[in-house]
């Protein structure tokens, strides 16, 4: 007998910033989910057999005459539903209840109140902090519902039909700074839909796979490995699904790290059995930056000599028709909004993201919808090395925007010494909190020193320690003051022409995290 499959979770998104946010907390509480666009007919929901239903929130008001909403057939299903922010509106305004226009809109943090006691609010405090964003709130109740809490400026801030199952918050229980919202929507999924926690990221796995093998059938697959986790784990999924139909490119630009090129490609040939083709292009990266000092133009060389390399690469392979790439749910956020950073350029980039259209391949994005510690959480599943599922981010040029001023061989061995032992001294630390990145920084800056008597005249090498969540902010790292004398200390001694050293204590804004 095969297994039951697992009880889903449908989440109509009605355009919610959180969408994904919700189906991340569904995962979370051990339950498969799918995001759905709110206009999905009845007939498409009811195929999914969901164990429950999820309206997320939305930018919209559900007052206005075009407003979207659901096929109405949900409502007399028999299906538990909890609609949040939007979602509780438009269950105002489906079953009978009133609205009243926003007068003001409300962000941020509130204290929510409990009025009475209901399955939904299970365990919760009395009073707990919730994270409100919302403009119209529910005036009247629609009959058979009761209010279960309130906060100050909203009346009905969570309300509940016990015998339909159906709930409703104006809040946003899954934002981390709803203090019960974890509660609240482990409390809808298992102690009223009565779903089982047995969903985990095998699962998804497993799914990822499945669907991998359907989309590519036949076809053959490239991608261009970096060594960070997301290519990373992309790959790794792929080769699960159609194996040696996989080829990975890994292209060593000679700006990486020390004995790193080497550490990747033994761990994908030989601990993940990849086949990946090492292309050594250390010298045509050397010749294209050659007396280059300005940033954006080193950024932009790499970028356009990568793209070359492998597309070179690609054409040696034949019938190749698809291209893996490791997006994350934040690039695809971040690429959609308008006035994000987009918006404003800062640093080009570098990433494949221009291949597909020059190269006409069909894109597989295997995590577009999942976040940063998920895919380090799917790392583990699929067994891939820790010092790739825990890599620290890295650049896309590499050291390239770690040599300040022209990038030569020289000055990249003289930095990758110097951060070897800013990377194994902090390592070696075992700090808690663990910095989110750190690096050296070879500057072109030189100053007077003393060194067994004698003067010398040399380089002046800046360590950057940071903590962040996502690299979009930070702030330095405050290391302890021994660590960073054994950092100096060993830099001046173990590293010719380095006299000094200099730690940034500059935050993002206003410095970004690489200096280049
Ligand atoms: P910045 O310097 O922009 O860096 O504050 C923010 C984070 O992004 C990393 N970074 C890059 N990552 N391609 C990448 O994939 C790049 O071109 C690139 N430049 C910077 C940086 O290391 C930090 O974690």
């Amino acid at each position: 007998m095969g297994e039951a499959a697992p009880a889903t979770v449908v989440i109509l998104d009605f355009g919610a910033q959180y969408g994904q946010l919700i189906a991340r907390r569904v995962r979370e509480a051990n339950v498969y989910s799918e995001l759905l666009p709110w206009d999905t007919p009845w007939e498409e929901i009811a195929a999914r057999a969901p164990a429950a239903v999820i309206l997320s929130g939305g930018p919209e008001s559900t007052l206005a005459p075009d407003a979207p909403g659901v096929d109405r057939r949900l409502w007399d299903a028999g299906v538990p539903v909890l609609g949040i922010c939007y979602g509780i509106q438009l269950i105002a305004r489906d079953l009978g209840g009133t609205l009243v226009p926003a007068t003001h809109r409300e962000y941020g943090p509130t204290t929510f109140e409990l009025l009475e006691r209901s399955p939904l609010t299970a365990g919760a405090a009395e009073r707990s902090r919730v994270w409100m964003s919302h403009g119209d709130t529910v005036e009247k109740p629609p009959p058979g519902f009761s209010v279960i809490g309130h906060t100050p400026r909203c009346a009905i801030a969570a309300m509940g039909d016990p015998r339909r199952r159906i709930y409703g918050v104006q809040f946003h229980p899954e934002v981390v700074h709803t203090e019960a919202g974890h509660r609240i929507l482990s409390n809808f999924l298992h102690g009223i839909a009565d779903i089982k926690s047995t969903w985990r990221m095998e699962s998804f796995v497993e799914q990822s796979v499945a669907e991998i093998r359907r989309t590519v059938g036949e076809g053959r697959v490239i991608c261009a490995l970096s060594g960070g986790v997301d290519s990373a784990v992309a790959a790794t999924l792929v080769a699960r699904a159609i194996g040696e139909r996989l080829t990975c490119i890994f292209v060593d630009t000679g700006l990486l790290r020390l004995g790193e090129a080497e550490s990747v490609v033994a761990a994908f040939r030989d601990v993940l059995h990849l086949r990946v083709v090492k292309v050594d292009a250390q010298e045509r990266f050397l010749a294209r930056l050659a007396g280059v000092v300005d940033p954006e133009e080193k950024r932009i060389r790499i970028g356009h000599e990568f793209i070359a390399i492998f597309e070179e690469e690609a054409r040696k392979l034949l019938d190749v028709e698809w291209l893996v790439q490791g997006t994350l749910y934040p690039d695809v956020i971040e690429s959609k909004t308008p006035g994000s950073k987009a918006g404003h350029k800062i640093k080009s980039h570098h990433n494949v993201g221009g291949l597909p259209a020059t190269m006409n391949l069909k894109l597989i994005e295997p995590l577009r919808l999942l976040f940063k510690d998920e895919v380090r959480a799917v790392g583990r599943v699929l067994g891939l090395p820790s010092e790739i599922v825990e890599r620290q981010p890295f650049p896309g040029p590499g050291l390239a925007v770690r040599v300040l001023g022209e990038v030569t061989s020289d000055r990249l061995r003289t930095l990758r010494l110097a951060d070897a032992i800013v990377t194994g001294e902090i390592e070696g630390a075992h700090l808690a909190p663990h910095p989110w990145q750190y690096f050296a920084v070879l500057t072109p800056l030189q100053s007077v020193g003393v060194m067994g008597d004698g003067r010398t005249y040399a380089n002046l090498v800046a360590v950057r320690a940071i903590t962040s969540e996502d690299g979009m902010t930070a702030d330095w790292a405050r290391l302890p003051h021994d660590l960073l004398e054994r950092i100096s200390t060993r830099i001046v001694n173990e590293v010719p022409g380095i006299n000094r050293i200099a730690y940034d204590v500059t935050s993002k804004p206003p410095a970004t995290v690489e200096w280049e």
